[in-house]
């Protein structure tokens, strides 16, 4: 039998909760296709600063490294939130495994499930469609640049203004453009052909190069794709204007961060968006939403988005593709016949049928 080493990342808030409905699914599909899952558990954000004093402990990026793929929930809450820079953040633990597995590709999936339809704010016949893949730099510009805050003396005197002074850095490398473009080009050919790249290049100098370095890559290598730039101001836009019209979408780190929530709420929720960062080796998948302090231990939040980055994992980690469809149409079903929980529920529809968090998985695993 196949034993795959999982290392699981339950973090804090909703996280415990909604990845044991991840690992319950993975146990069934196991079950079903002969395989074993081996778990271990680590400490990631705000927990392991509780622990340890850091968001990442070197021993859970060992224990990372040491699996065949890394499950994680969500991370951060008000109990550790400061502008202090010299105090921790939780935050600091997923950018620091991104940095540290060297995740650069961060490809989001927005679907829309059809009975979910309502579920999304905008109208029926304009997410009539929307199949599109968000392709995410991931380990470079804004999030990993050179950043400072200078207080008041130091600060002062600059431009003749006191006060408190601050900069972060959006920098890029042309090898980082280069391996993520390629990500974007090869998902594209894989679904409908064709890629819009995100940039600012009427404004930012890291836009123009980003533009160049695609456009290069592109022309001599894969002209079979379409390729339209867009600018993100109003690729904002248009993403709730015409959404059916996107296929892939690649956007450097911090574009790619907003645009995501954005297109989630096209599908209804954020608690429906799932994700998986790729690399060179071990990949780590995680849902696209937080760890929703607010409603954590009520055992109502939605697995949906940990469960379907499970289905991620068995995808690009296992290439069991006849496992991951089998999530995509069991979630579907349950969807199909109802369920739902308080994120996804409409309540003009009195047909819907209520669950919590447990209780969502345990219908998943019965439509395997
Ligand atoms: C995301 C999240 C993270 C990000 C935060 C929690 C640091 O918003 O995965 O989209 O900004 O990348
Ligand atoms: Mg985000």
């Amino acid at each position: 039998m196949t034993t795959y080493k999982i290392c699981l990342l339950p973090g804090d808030g909703i996280g415990p909760e909604i990845i044991a409905e991840g690992v319950k699914v993975l146990d069934a599909v196991g079950k079903k296709y002969g395989m074993d899952f081996e778990y271990s558990e680590a400490l990631l954000g705000g927990c392991a600063i509780d622990e340890c004093g850091t968001a990442l402990p070197d021993e859970t990026l060992e224990a990372a490294k040491a699996s065949d793929a890394v499950l994680l929930a969500a991370v951060g809450g008000p109990k550790w939130d400061t502008t202090d820079p010299d105090k921790p953040r939780p935050e600091q633990g997923l950018l620091g495994i991104r940095k540290g597995l060297g995740l650069y590709t961060n490809l989001r999936p927005v679907q829309i499930f059809t009975s979910l339809a309502d579920a999304s704010t905008l109208k029926p016949e304009v997410i009539d469609g929307v199949d599109m893949m968000i392709v995410r730099e991931l380990t470079g510009g804004l999030y990993f640049g050179e950043r400072e805050r200078f207080y008041d003396e130091e600060g002062a005197g600059v431009d003749g203004k006191s006060g408190q002074r601050a900069y972060d850095t959006l920098e890029y490398r042309e090898y980082e453009i280069d391996r993520i473009a390629r990500q974007a080009f090869e998902a594209a050919r894989k679904r409908r052909g064709k890629v819009h790249s995100v940039d600012k290049a009427n404004v930012l100098e890291t836009s123009r190069m980003w533009r160049e370095i695609v456009h290069r890559i592109h022309d001599e290598e894969y002209a079979d794709v379409e390729l339209e730039d867009i600018l993100v101001d109003n690729c904002a836009m248009q993403l709730i204007n015409r959404p059916a019209d996107f296929d892939v979408v690649i956007t450097e780190n911090m574009f790619g961060d907003i645009l995501s929530d954005e297109a989630a709420q096209i599908s209804g929720s954020l608690g429906m968006l799932a994700s998986a960062s790729l690399g060179d080796g071990v990949a780590l998948y995680e849902p696209s939403h937080g760890s929703a302090p607010d409603i954590a231990g009520k055992g109502i939040a939605n697995p949906l988005a940990q469960i379907l980055s499970v289905q991620m994992m068995l995808q690009h980690s296992f290439n069991m593709l006849d496992a991951a469809n089998d999530i995509q149409r069991a979630i579907t079903a349950v969807l199909d016949k109802g369920y739902r929980t308080g994120d996804i529920a409409d309540a003009s529809t009195p047909s819907d049928k209520i669950v919590g968090c447990s209780k969502m998985g345990d219908l998943v695993v019965e439509n395997l």
